[in-house]
């Protein structure tokens, strides 16, 4: 009879597994948010000669535990760059666009450059750099924009399309950013790891393997390449000043940023737009998104041992608080949404508030605020936070404030 019931369930269990997924109903209720004690980002750290050791042990632990750490294959790979295009003039002479094909482990990257006219060799310039959703040639509708032959998501045929040049021009805001003497480094995400659970078989882990359970995912890989880009930044491209590159990221490209701006110091100041869980918010509040839904709707975002903590968000040894404070003592901007409840705009907040700790046992403010600011009222400390009405998205409003708080740390 044991047997039987047994032998039942197993049968069931993978039914049963969907129809909890299918049941997923997130928490937004403050009042059900679990009892919770957050790790001190601190610890037993109390100076801050201490403090480059304990963000060792932290940013090992971070890898180790949700993102992945790079395996020995990525060790000494690099980068180089061929000129895809020569320099056009753009806007009306407020700046010119050029295109470089950066090859990295076997990928061809299209990376696309918007440089203001002010930038030269001689006066080289602070720069965005961030990885796009949907290919370049969304970004700014320019018809000598190269369409990415990547896969393409969100495409029935995984193509990009000519029809679709400028369709998130909305979200980059490139004249501001030129007015504002700001360069605009741009490429598409899929052009180095194609954003699916496809076993880790195609973009550059066709190259350099499949990771381990602790081994870099995608969002490690996407970070990863931020930082083989920054190199080429700084081999190949003199009009970028490359001790002032903000790397910035929306969504799962905002948990990207995160991780490359935690990952590698040259960056000079690191921007998080909506990134919610997996990103800036706290994973112990489990509002909204929580780490079971986003391990089961992405299992190829995290390393395989994140998966642990699906609803089980306790047991981490470190929450996303510390994933903010490895980014001490440079300039860090945090931005939610009211409507974006999935990311938990709240939780965010939380993290920056927490992560404060570390910036001021550096000497440096941190984030001006302790109580959540009013809607679109920023706060631009050491670190920057807002909240803005509307939806999930990156917005004209968000880049009025990533620019004037990369002017004010870049000054
Ligand atoms: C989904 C996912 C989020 C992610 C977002 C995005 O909503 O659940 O974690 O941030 O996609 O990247 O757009």
């Amino acid at each position: 009879m044991r047997i039987i019931w047994l032998v039942t369930l197993a049968a069931l269990s993978p039914v049963l597994l969907m129809s909890e997924e299918f049941k997923f109903e997130p928490n937004y209720d403050e009042s059900l948010i679990p009892d919770y004690t957050l790790p001190d980002v601190l610890d037993d750290v109390s100076s801050a000669e201490d403090w480059p050791a304990k963000r060792t042990e932290w940013l090992n632990l971070i890898g180790t535990q949700m993102f992945g750490v790079l395996p020995a294959s990525f060790q000494d790979v690099t980068a180089t760059a061929e000129p895809l295009s020569a320099d056009k003039s753009i806007l009306g002479g407020k700046g010119r666009l050029r295109q470089l094909t950066v090859t990295l482990a076997g990928c061809e990257l299209n990376l696309a450059l918007f440089l203001p006219s002010s930038a030269t060799t001689e006066y080289p310039a602070p720069a965005f750099l961030g990885y796009n959703f949907s290919g370049n040639h969304t970004v700014f509708p320019d018809p000598d924009i190269v369409l990415t032959e990547s896969w393409m998501r969100r495409k029935e045929d995984g193509k990009a399309s000519a029809d679709d040049r400028g369709a998130s021009a909305s979200r980059w805001s490139i004249e501001r950013m030129l007015d504002n003497g700001f360069v605009l480094a741009t490429l598409y995400y899929g052009d180095v790891d194609p954003d699916k659970d496809d076993n880790f078989q195609n973009g550059v882990h066709a190259e350099l393997g499949q990771p381990g359970p602790d081994e870099a995912a995608s969002i490690a890989t996407w970070a990863w390449a931020l930082s083989r880009l920054l190199d080429v930044i700084e081999s190949d491209v003199t009009e970028i000043d490359s001790d002032k590159v903000a790397v910035f990221g929306h969504s799962r490209l905002g948990k990207t940023s995160l991780w490359a701006g935690a990952s590698d110091e040259r960056f000079a100041l690191t921007i998080s737009n909506n990134s919610g869980c997996g990103g800036a918010a706290l994973s112990r509040r489990a509002i909204g998104e929580t780490v079971w839904k986003i391990t089961t709707a992405f299992p190829h975002w995290f390393c395989d041992n994140f998966d642990q903590y699906g609803n089980n968000e306790g047991a981490m040894p470190f929450d996303n608080h510390t994933l903010l404070a490895l980014i001490a003592p440079r300039p860090l901007y945090i931005a939610s949404a009211e409507e974006d409840r999935w990311a938990d705009p709240k939780g965010e907040f939380l993290s920056c508030v927490h992560a404060t700790h570390v910036y001021e046992l550096l000497g440096t403010e941190g984030m001006p605020a302790s109580e959540m600011p009013g809607l679109n009222e920023p706060v631009h400390g050491r670190i920057g936070y807002h909240i803005r009405t509307g939806k999930h998205n990156v917005t004209d409003y968000d880049w009025e404030q990533y620019i004037a708080f990369a002017k004010k740390h870049f000054n």
